[in-house]
């Protein structure tokens, strides 16, 4: 059973889909590892450092793919499209492709997997049940996006978070703003909270209400009939008469504070706009808005994706791939949600290759195999 673990070649990113302990665990199963020269670069796991751990170093990604059972990636492999090299076009037919395959972004990459007779799982489609807590990416990547939006805003912000005290007299503690109570969202507020924040946060769940609260952050309340959170523990798209009491409630909140934090998503759409122009116009002179929704279309209409922008004097941080911006962390953490998810595919006795695809996580994650597209959201 051949492992390999290709170099991510898309813009922005710089994780990477094993690290040296994972590769230690892997071959553990029963794997032999092989990874791309230079792959672990940017997340600070070097060539020689993937050899001691057990594997072998392929000098390009051809070579790494040649005969790999198992491909492990972070996002979708590249087709040679406009002269990119032909990752998938490489792979072994029949081989398992494990990724952030973003199975709504390009139907003809899915066509790709399908012909090629791939097993090709998407982690984002993981559901959220105790015993996929290990292998859930999202929420891996979304707390330390998190984290770092809120380092993000502190860069941007022309002023200090703690309140301070001093002879030259007293520096007023920032007034920060998440919309989004998620993963994301919570690390968020808690990141700003020990930075010396005021915080305060707004979801359309109301389970959300008490995990603000939990972390000293206070809730914004806009309709306390309204619970918006699916079976699936995601929210649903608001109606109009709602939209319209959230942006009147927010409107008014957005000219007291100083930060935004925007995270609220609903999986397969596009984001929520819950930030307008003219809120913008009506904010502090100097503040700070961190769109993390930004690939999805942004909470904020005035965010441009891989830019920051000043617009109304307010600053508008537009980062794709935020956990990409901190490679190190986000990289061993994704290598150990991916480790998790093959320990469900590798049989611990005969050491290979056993997929039981009656099991909810693997049936939930499976978007090709045998030839055929067979998720249920991709028309299979
Ligand atoms: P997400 O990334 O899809 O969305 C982020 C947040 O935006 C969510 O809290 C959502 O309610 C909020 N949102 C959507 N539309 C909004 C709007 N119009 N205004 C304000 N907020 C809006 O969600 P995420 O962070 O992936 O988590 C979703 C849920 O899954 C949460 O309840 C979380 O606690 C739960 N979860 C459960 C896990 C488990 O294993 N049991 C693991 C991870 C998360």
């Amino acid at each position: 059973m051949k492992v390999a673990v290709l170099k991510e070649r898309r813009p922005e990113e710089t994780r990477v889909a094993a690290s040296p302990d994972t590769v230690k665990k892997l071959i553990q199963l029963g794997a032999s590892v092989s990874i791309e020269t230079g792959a672990g670069l940017f997340a600070a796991f070097s060539d020689a450092a993937y050899e001691a751990a057990g594997a072998s170093i392929a000098p390009d990604f051809a070579t790494a793919l040649a005969n790999a059972d198992i491909v492990l990636k972070v996002q979708r492999p590249l087709a040679g499209e406009d002269g990119a090299p032909d990752e998938l076009g490489a792979m072994k037919q029949g081989a398992v492709l494990v990724g952030i395959l973003q199975p709504h972004a390009e139907r003809s990459l899915i066509d790709g997997y399908a012909r090629r007779g791939l097993a090709a799982f998407a982690m984002e489609f993981l559901p959220r049940i105790t015993r996929a807590q290990t292998m859930d990416v999202l929420s891996s990547q979304a707390n330390l996006a998190g984290y770092r939006a809120v380092l993000e805003a502190s860069y941007e912000f022309g002023r200090a978070f703690p309140m301070m005290m001093t002879a030259a007299g007293t520096v007023a503690p920032a007034r920060v703003v998440v919309l989004g109570a998620g993963v994301a969202g919570l690390q968020a507020i808690a990141t700003a909270r020990r930075m010396g924040a005021v915080v305060s946060a707004f979801d359309v769940r109301r389970a959300a209400k008490e995990q603000v609260e939990s972390l000293g952050a206070s809730f914004i309340e806009v309709d306390e009939a309204v619970d918006a959170e699916t079976k699936a523990g995601y929210a649903r798209e608001m109606d109009e008469a709602y939209r319209k009491k959230q942006e009147a409630r927010l409107a008014d909140v957005l000219k007291k504070q100083d930060i935004a934090i925007c995270t609220a998503l609903i999986p397969g759409r596009p984001a929520p706009r819950l930030i307008t122009e003219a809120m913008v116009r009506d904010m502090k002179p100097g503040s700070v808005i961190v769109d993390l929704a930004v690939e999805q279309g942004g909470n904020c209409e005035l965010s441009e994706l891989g830019k920051t922008v000043t617009r109304h004097n307010v600053k508008i941080v537009g980062y794709p791939n935020l956990p990409g911006r901190i490679p190190v962390d986000a990289s061993h953490l994704y290598a150990r949600n991916l480790l998790s998810f093959l320990s469900l595919l590798i049989d611990k006795e005969t050491k290979a290759l056993k997929i039981d695809w009656t099991d909810e996580i693997i049936a939930a994650t499976v978007l090709t195999r045998d030839s055929r597209i067979v998720h249920p959201a991709l028309g299979g």
